[in-house]
């Protein structure tokens, strides 16, 4: 439970008051434990802390067993997603000011790929889908007179959306598709494969399209939205998949 640390504070210093949150982490440690388990920390923390502030503390002067990925701390390299109070979200990104702290905070780690610690998921199942997709221009003939290749405004926009995605994996394992079918590509691959069969300046969509229209492709997605609440970046997923559907069906974009 929080409890204000400093309340009779002067003025300046209530601008900075701190609380005590309890944080609940579902630890794992794979030599000793059969099966996560949660374990609850109090830790001292400010209104425009984060929730990455709140694991560093915990690491840094509690446990310093816990494991977890962070590199950025700013929303940019997509390596801290975690399920926070049931929802995926980047620590580094949610804000201690707008969780309820008169309860416990909840952490724990994405679902849907194999657990190896505490907060740290294997992802390479994850990365596969996305390789899989084959996330990188391809064009099949020389620019013209040999410089750049031009695109204007309108085309550049067109697939605008979904070069937003930092790879996070929020999306992915959030979807009820991929808890359970584990071969699903997955929203995440999906909108890396919008970003080039989008791209005027691609000759692959067409190869593309075909391994998305695979059993295990952007049929099984079932459009149930969990994806675009989820994302970090606002990517509007479902209508990218959207998009991908009707490109599949017209036999191109
Ligand atoms: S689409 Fe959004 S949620 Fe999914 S991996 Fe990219 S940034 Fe993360
Ligand atoms: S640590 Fe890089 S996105 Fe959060």
């Amino acid at each position: 439970m929080s409890t204000a640390v400093a309340d009779a504070a002067p003025a300046e210093e209530q601008a900075v008051q701190s609380y005590l949150v309890t944080f609940m982490l579902r630890r794992y440690n794979p030599e000793v434990d059969e099966e996560p388990k949660w374990v609850d920390y109090d830790v001292e923390m400010y209104p425009t802390d984060r929730v990455l502030d709140a694991l560093h503390r915990v690491k840094w002067h509690q446990d310093g067993t816990l494991a977890f990925r962070r590199s950025c701390a700013h929303g940019i390299c997509g390596s801290d997603a975690m399920r926070i109070n049931g929802r995926n979200r980047l620590a580094c990104k949610t804000l201690i000011k707008d969780l309820d702290i008169s309860k416990p905070v909840y952490v724990e780690a994405i679902k849907g790929l194999p657990l190896e610690k505490d907060l740290i998921v294997d992802m390479d199942p994850f990365f596969e889908a996305f390789r899989d997709v084959q996330p990188f221009l391809q064009a099949r003939s020389a620019p013209e007179k040999g410089k750049e290749r031009p695109q204007t405004i309108a085309e550049r926009e067109r697939f605008d959306d979904t070069t937003k995605c930092i790879l996070c994996a929020a999306c992915t394992s959030s979807c009820p598709v991929f808890w359970t079918d584990g071969q699903y590509f997955g929203p995440a691959a999906i909108v890396n494969a919008h970003r080039f069969i989008f791209d005027s300046r691609d000759d692959a969509a067409d190869v593309r399209l075909d391994i998305l229209n695979d059993k295990e492709g952007v049929w099984r997605c079932r459009t149930t939205f969990n994806c675009t609440e989820a994302c970090p970046r606002g990517i509007e997923i479902t209508k990218a998949i959207a998009e991908v559907k009707q490109a599949v069906i017209k036999g191109g974009r």
